[in-house]
């Protein structure tokens, strides 16, 4: 069994950070949504890593390598663009020849791992299997209709009338049956080749589909509220580790990793929360559910429930919550004159001012 990792794509929705970053590898728990994948398709004995690439191939090639930290090894599959993603198991069809396969989409984290949809899928081998998890907006993604059995009797994607509130989870299983479905299906309204029509092309054709719903928690970290709570969830599994420096004056409560080089001078870390290496946190509150990336300066501020990425500098700013900052990121109060807020933002930025 081989495994396809979907880590193209341009992540509109999380603009302005993907504009100069792969929406794959924005961190959670200062680790790239798109590892968490990786590690959980190894624990299902799965090595063989197939993963699709678009414009970022760049980042995502220095970030994964050949896949060796990570116990798999991985094979890059350029798509020409965004294409949908029977498109992107299209672009893959001669690496995958007639092999089975678990298709995971890089921007999508999932409670308790695959291993037991693997063993189920080997077992009963269906041409697909395919994971649902119950939502409360469920026209934001592909949605299920099933029998009073519970079998999947159709499919479709982001319906703006949804036939059931069963969304389809990131992950799915296939036998190569799924490469003529996809060959024979059109684009979509939104101009992409949809793995759900693919699917819904192989119940047309009598192929069996199954699936199983989830009850641990699934993120689609596509937006950045989603970011966020995803951090918060991953955050909440950390467990204490301090490699860094703490003095005197400060004081960390709860689960908060300090990992090695980073200072908290005069500062109260209210875990869970991970601070970075290098990273000074001073004279600052680091609130829960925050996530600092290597590289940043906290001080004289209060942080909460937000994720800074690398070399974010924080200043005299009374209070962060609710936010993403990216790369080299500046938040700073200046005594200059006239009072007033200068803003240099990135396409596509969103500020608050409260
Ligand atoms: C894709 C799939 C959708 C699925 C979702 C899960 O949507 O097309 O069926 O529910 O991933 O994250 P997209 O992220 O491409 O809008």
């Amino acid at each position: 069994m081989k495994a396809l990792v979907l880590a193209g794509g341009s992540g509109t929705r999380l603009r302005p950070i993907t504009h100069t970053s792969a929406k794959q590898l924005v961190p959670v728990a200062n680790k790239p949504i798109l590892f968490y994948g990786l590690e959980q398709i190894r624990e299902a004995g799965i090595t063989d890593v197939g993963i699709i690439v678009g414009d970022t191939q760049d980042e995502i090639e220095a970030a994964v390598g050949d896949g060796s930290a990570l116990g798999i090894s991985a094979t890059y599959l350029r798509q020409d663009a965004p294409r949908g993603l029977a498109h992107a198991v299209l672009t893959a069809a001669d690496w995958l020849g007639d092999e089975d396969f678990v298709m995971f989409l890089g921007d999508n984290l999932i409670e308790g791992g695959i291993g037991h949809l693997v063993e189920a899928f080997e077992r009963d081998r269906p041409d697909a299997q395919v994971l649902l998890k119950s939502v409360g907006d469920p026209t934001r993604f592909g949605v299920a209709d099933l029998d009073g059995e519970g079998a999947v009797v159709g499919l479709v994607e982001k319906p703006a009338d949804p036939p059931s509130d069963l969304a389809l989870v990131g992950v799915y299983l296939f036998t190569s049956a799924i490469l003529d479905a996809a060959r024979r299906i059109e684009p979509s309204g939104r101009g992409e080749l949809e793995i759900t029509d693919a699917i819904q092309r192989l119940l047309d054709d009598g192929r069996r589909v199954h699936a199983s719903t989830i009850d641990g928690w699934w993120l689609d970290t596509g937006k950045k509220d989603d970011l966020l709570e995803a951090n918060r969830i991953v955050l909440g599994s950390v467990r204490r580790r301090v490699e860094g420096e703490v003095d005197e004056r400060s004081e960390l409560v709860g689960e908060v990793v300090v990992e090695p080089g980073a200072r908290i001078l005069g500062s109260t870390v209210r875990g869970p929360a991970v601070i970075g290496a290098r990273t000074r946190i001073e004279d600052a509150f680091v609130g829960p559910f925050t996530s600092v990336a290597p590289d940043c300066v906290v001080e004289r501020c209060e942080v909460e429930f937000s994720v800074l990425l690398e070399r974010c500098v924080v200043r005299d700013v009374s209070r962060l919550e609710g936010s993403l900052l990216g790369r080299d990121a500046r938040v700073v109060r200046t005594e200059r004159r006239p009072a007033a807020h200068r803003l240099m933002l990135g396409d596509h930025s969103s500020v608050e001012i409260s």
